[in-house]
């Protein structure tokens, strides 16, 4: 069965939103395999991210993963890393579409980096490189 990395990121943890996401979740009916509170330090988020290096949130990206506890979740089901990509709603919380997480939880700040509650990892190869580098 497919799995993936879902992290509910620092502005999540903080708004105490991790049961909220939970819920959906397990209310779409994945399956929690693991899952912990992590600070990540700097290396595995240069290396989580490193696609985006150079890009002009990246700074601000890191600094604000850096700032608090992360939820990392092993998360497993069929079509699971397609799935929870609608259930997390687009990139933008404005324009994410009502009924998702970051439709309904996130809305912009106005910071440097859009803090959008929750990643979710994009392609199998995504994947299985993000669940190594967060759960070895
Ligand atoms: P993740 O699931 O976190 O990877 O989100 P994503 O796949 O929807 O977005 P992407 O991988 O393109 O970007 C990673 C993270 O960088 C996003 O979740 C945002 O927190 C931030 N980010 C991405 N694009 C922008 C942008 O254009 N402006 C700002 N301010 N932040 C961005
Ligand atoms: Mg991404």
């Amino acid at each position: 069965v497919e799995e993936t990395l879902v992290l509910i990121k620092p502005d999540g943890v903080v708004r105490n939103l991790t049961g909220e996401i939970l819920r959906r979740i397990e209310a779409k009916g994945y399956k929690l395999v693991d899952i912990k509170l992590v600070e990540a330090d700097r290396g595995r988020l240069g290396t989580h991210y490193e696609e985006h290096a150079g890009k002009p949130f990246y700074e601000p990206l890191l600094e604000f993963m850096e700032s608090g506890p992360s939820v990392a979740i092993r998360v497993a089901g069929n079509r699971v890393i397609e799935g929870f990509r609608v259930l997390a709603g687009t990139t933008d919380p404005t324009t994410a579409a009502a009924g998702t997480i970051r439709g309904d939880l996130g809305r912009d700040w106005g910071l440097a980096v859009q803090q959008n509650l929750v990643h979710g990892s994009d392609s199998p190869e995504s994947a299985e490189r993000e669940l190594a580098l967060w759960f070895d």
